[in-house]
C-alpha cells in the first residue's frame, strides 16, 4: 500500500462595503470586481425590490456599455426550493458568462442571496459572486457569510455549500422600503448578538432600538447599531468561517427555532422563530442561575419595547425538543447550545432536558398572559 498526501491551501479573503447609492452610474461599487470592457453580468434580483429598482438597474449597467441579463426572484421562504434554484440555473446556462471575471450579482433578501450563493457555488463549480442584502436578515447576518443553500425534503438549508462572495455591497438605504414586520424580523438577530455577546449593543437597543424601527435605521442610531452589530458578527464568523468548530455563540436563537421554522414555514420568519428561541433559551438560563431575573427581565422588556409581536401558541415543548435532537445530530452528538451568562456573556450547555423546556414555555406563555392582562 502506498500513500500520497495532497495539501492545498486556499486563503478566503472577501470585503464588505458600505456604500449608498449603488445604481448611481458614478457609483463603481457593483462594477468594482471583475472585468467592465465587453463584458457581461448575470444579475438576480428580488422581485419586490426589481418593482422598485427596475429602471435605475438596467440604466446603471446600459450607462457602463455592461450587457445584463436581469432575472427576477420572488423573495419568501417558500421559494427557497431545489425548482427556483434549477430554473436560475437554466437562465444563466443560457447567458454564457467568463468563469472568472464576469462575477454574478445578487440583489435582494436572505432567501434570495443564499439561492443565488448556492447557483454561483455550483455552475461550473463554482463562479465569483456578489451580495447585495436589501432586507434587515440579509443586511446584518444572511449577506456577511458564507454559507448559501435551499430548503430540501423538508428540511431547512438541506442542501448548500460554503461559498464565498467576493464582494459584500451595503446600502441601508434598500431598507427604507421594507415592511416593519421584516424589519423587525431582522432586529431579532441583532438582539441575538446583543445577548450572547455584546452588552454594549443590547444598551443601544434599549436606548434607541425602537426609534431606528421607526427611521427604518437611517437615523444616525441606526447606522451605529448597524455598524455594531455587522462587526460583531463578522468578528464570531472570520475565525470559524468553515465551522470545523460547531460550537457557534452565532447559532444562539437557532436551536429550538429549527423545528418551529421547518413546521411554520409561510407564518413564521426566520428571525420570529429565532426569537421565540432567544426567549425560551434565556428562561432556562434563569432556571440555571446563567441570568438573573433582572437580566432576563430586561431580554423581555426590549422584545416589548421594540413593539414585536410574539405568537406562542406554536410553542409545543415535544417539537423543540425535537428540534433540539435534531441541533444535536447537526453539531455531531453534542448538544452544544449557546446560552446567555449575563447579558453579553456565553456558555455551551450540552445537558438540557425536556423538564427543562417545558417549564421554560410554561413561564414564556404565563409572562404573555400577564402582559395581555395588563393592556
Ligand atoms: N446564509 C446565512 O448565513 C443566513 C443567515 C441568516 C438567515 N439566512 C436565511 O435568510 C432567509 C430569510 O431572509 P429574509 O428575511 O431576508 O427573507 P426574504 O429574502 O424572503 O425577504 C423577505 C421579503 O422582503 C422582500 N424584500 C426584500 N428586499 C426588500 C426591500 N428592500 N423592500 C421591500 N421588500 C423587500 C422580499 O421580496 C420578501 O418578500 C432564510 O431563508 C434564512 O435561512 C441565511
Amino acid at each position: 500500500m502506498s500513500t500520497r498526501r495532497v495539501t492545498f491551501q486556499h486563503t478566503i479573503e472577501y470585503e464588505v462595503v458600505n456604500t449608498s447609492n449603488l445604481f448611481q452610474p458614478h457609483n463603481w461599487a457593483l462594477l468594482s470586481a471583475g472585468r467592465i470592457e465587453d463584458s457581461r453580468r448575470f444579475v438576480v434580483v428580488d422581485a419586490n425590490v426589481e418593482k422598485i429598482y427596475s429602471s435605475a438597474i438596467r440604466d446603471y449597467f446600459a450607462y457602463h456599455h455592461v450587457e445584463a441579463r436581469i432575472v427576477a426572484f420572488p423573495g419568501g421562504e417558500e421559494n427557497k426550493t431545489m425548482d427556483h434554484y434549477l430554473s436560475i440555473l437554466r437562465e444563466l446556462d443560457s447567458f454564457p458568462i467568463h468563469r472568472r471575471d464576469e462575477p454574478i450579482i445578487a440583489i435582494g433578501g436572505g432567501v434570495l442571496t443564499d439561492v443565488v450563493g448556492f447557483v454561483a457555488g455550483s455552475y461550473r463549480r463554482g463562479l465569483p459572486y456578489i451580495k447585495v442584502p436589501t432586507t434587515l436578515m440579509g443586511y446584518v447576518d444572511a449577506s456577511i457569510g458564507i454559507k448559501t443553500g435551499v430548503n430540501f425534503n423538508r428540511s431547512k438549508n438541506r442542501l448548500g455549500a460554503f461559498h464565498s462572495p467576493q464582494k459584500v455591497l451595503l446600502d441601508k438605504s434598500f431598507l427604507k422600503t421594507l415592511s416593519r414586520r421584516h424589519l423587525l424580523n431582522g432586529v431579532c438577530e441583532i438582539i441575538k448578538l446583543a445577548v450572547i455577546k455584546d452588552a454594549g449593543l443590547f444598551d443601544l437597543l434599549e436606548t434607541h432600538g425602537a426609534q431606528c424601527v421607526d427611521s427604518h435605521f437611517q437615523d444616525e442610531a441606526g447606522g451605529i447599531i448597524l455598524d455594531r452589530a455587522i462587526g460583531g458578527m463578522l468578528e464570531e464568523l472570520e475565525p470559524n468561517l468553515f465551522e470545523e468548530d460547531l460550537a457557534r455563540k452565532v447559532d444562539f436563537g437557532h436551536t429550538f427555532s429549527y423545528g418551529l421554522e421547518t413546521r411554520y414555514e409561510t407564518h413564521l420568519y426566520h428571525g420570529e422563530a429565532v426569537l421565540l428561541d432567544i426567549l425560551v433559551s434565556s428562561l432556562i438560563a434563569r432556571g440555571r442561575n446563567l441570568l438573573s431575573d433582572e437580566e432576563t427581565e430586561r431580554i423581555f422588556r426590549l422584545t416589548d419595547a421594540l413593539g414585536i409581536e410574539l405568537n406562542v401558541s406554536v410553542l409545543d415543548p415535544s417539537l423543540l425538543w425535537a428540534s433540539l435532537t435534531e441541533r444535536t445530530y447537526h453539531r455531531n452528538g453534542l448538544q452544544r447550545v449557546p446560552m446567555p451568562r449575563g447579558i453579553g456573556g456565553c456558555v455551551f450547555l450540552n445537558d438540557i432536558k425536556a423538564n427543562e423546556i417545558e417549564l421554560a414555555v410554561k413561564n414564556l406563555e404565563d409572562w404573555i398572559a400577564i402582559k395581555y392582562d395588563h393592556v
